[in-house]
This record gives structure tokens, C-alpha cells and sequence, in this order.
């Protein structure tokens, strides 16, 4: 008998934080040292952008700058890339910046074997790497009016002009566009950002940060977004093996554990 009533209290507990967030996980926040206007994380390597424009990288628990001026910045399978105030793309070879023919305004490096990217009128393209491309790479037009675009293992996730969201699934080197889909959002969001392990987070056109939850292999867009709660507007995130990075408009920096719900 008491083993029922537990069992019928767990199913209320989960059944009602269902509709509003993931029952099983939170995350245990703390301020970090530093500030910045964004932030990428990959495998344990975090970058960041400062207040001054300068690009970090972070060393320990201390940011240590790299040289340039620079706009947007990431990390991942594909190496460090960024783009400057001028759109300017440029990938990070032993801490130098090598510049690299074309322009850009935000740049993702998440792709296995490929960069992904957003120019100017909402266009988003996708080219694939190797060494001897670095200095050619052939750009794909992705479908849709794009202004914001990131990629992890599998798919990658954009938002259109007027907030809404799309998917590219099955994205891989040699067909880096993938297949095109859509996920529907009640807000407009503003930015959508992948996980090293395919999680995906997005922030609201007014900062609110949401994770999308229920992203499996056969469903690969997900059920649904859930709001993540007590925080205040934020500017940029980023997950990476159960940390999650904010950056609020003051440039704050928070680092987030996921932890097991008690
Ligand atoms: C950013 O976070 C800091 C530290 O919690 C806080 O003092 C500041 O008001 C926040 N800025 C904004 C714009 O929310």
C-alpha cells in the first residue's frame, strides 16, 4: 500500500512538471569570473567575445585573450572560427588568426566536417572542410530567410527572420545541408544553439533561455521547448557535457551544472 501512494505521488510530480519543465534535471548556477557579450563551448574548450571585442579563450578558470577584434566566435569540430566587425572570417591555426576569402556574420563551427554561417539578407550557407579547402570553401544555400544558424552531430538549427525555427537533419561533410524541417515556437526566438551532444537550447527574441526537450533518434526535432526558470534576460549560451554557459546583458557570466532533480 505505501508503495502505491509513492508510486502515485512520483506520477503527479512528473506529470505536472511535464508541462512546464523537465522533472528529472535542473541547473545549479554560479557567477564566473570575467565578462563578455558571447560565448562557445566545445569538448571542455570555451571561448568568448569580451565587452572590448576581443576574443578569449579560456585557460583554467582565467580568460586569456587572443589577438583580433572580433564579432562572434565558436568552437567546435571544425576549429576556432570567427568573424570580425567587417563580416571578416577568419579560423585559428596554433593562436594565429588565418583569414579565410569571403564574409560572414555569425559563424558555427558544431558541424562534423563542415561550417555553417549567416550573411548578410538572412541567407545561411554551409561549406565542408578539409585542410586543402580551407582557403576555397564551396558555400551551400540553406532554405529559408535564416538569421541565425547552429549546428551539432546530426542537425542543425536556425531562426528565421521573423523568429521562428528551423531543422537540417541528417547534416553531415558531403551533404552538409541535410534535410529541411520545422519545429513550431509560441514565442519568436532569436537565437538556437546546439549542444556537443545534440541538446539544443534557444533564447527568445526578449532574452528568455528555453531548452527543447524529447530529442531522440527517431525523433530528432523534439517535443517541445521548456522555459528554464530565475533567470533574467540573456544575451548568449551555450551547452557543452552538462555545463551550461550564459552571458546576461551586463555580460555576466553564469556557468550551470546540470544536476539531478532531489
Ligand atoms: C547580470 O548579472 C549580474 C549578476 O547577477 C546582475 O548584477 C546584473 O544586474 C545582470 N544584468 C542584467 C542586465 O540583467
Amino acid at each position: 500500500m505505501r508503495q502505491l501512494w509513492v508510486i502515485l505521488l512520483l506520477m503527479v510530480v512528473c506529470s505536472q512538471g511535464e508541462k512546464k519543465d523537465d522533472p528529472r534535471f535542473m541547473f545549479r548556477c554560479f557567477l564566473f569570473p570575467g565578462k563578455l557579450k558571447q560565448v562557445d563551448a566545445w569538448q571542455g574548450k570555451v571561448y568568448g567575445i569580451d565587452l572590448d571585442n576581443l576574443p578569449n579563450r579560456l585557460v583554467g578558470k582565467c580568460w586569456s585573450p587572443l589577438d583580433g577584434q572580433m564579432k562572434h566566435i565558436t568552437v567546435g569540430p571544425a576549429g576556432v572560427w570567427a568573424t570580425d566587425l567587417k563580416n571578416n572570417i577568419y579560423n585559428l591555426e596554433e593562436d594565429n588568426w588565418v583569414q579565410i576569402p569571403g564574409t560572414l556574420q555569425q559563424v558555427d563551427a558544431g558541424g562534423t566536417g563542415f561550417l555553417t554561417g549567416v550573411k548578410s539578407c538572412h541567407r545561411a550557407f554551409c561549406a565542408d572542410i578539409s585542410v586543402s579547402s580551407k582557403q576555397n570553401l564551396g558555400w551551400t544555400l540553406i532554405p529559408g530567410k535564416l538569421q541565425y544558424y547552429s549546428c551539432g552531430p546530426q542537425t542543425c538549427w536556425g531562426v528565421g527572420e521573423a523568429g521562428e525555427v528551423y531543422v537540417q537533419t541528417g547534416v553531415h561533410a558531403g551533404d552538409c545541408a541535410g534535410k529541411f524541417g520545422m519545429v513550431e515556437t509560441k514565442v519568436p526566438m532569436a537565437k538556437v544553439e546546439v549542444g556537443s551532444n545534440g541538446a539544443v537550447f534557444a533564447l527568445s527574441s526578449s532574452g528568455v533561455p528555453y531548452q527543447r526537450v524529447g530529442i531522440s533518434e527517431e525523433r530528432p526535432l523534439g517535443t517541445g521547448w521548456v522555459r528554464l526558470h530565475g533567470l533574467e534576460a540573456i544575451r548568449s549560451l551555450s551547452y557543452d557535457r552538462y555545463i551550461l554557459w550564459l552571458v546576461n546583458y551586463t555580460g555576466q557570466i553564469r556557468r550551470c551544472i546540470k544536476v539531478i532533480r532531489k
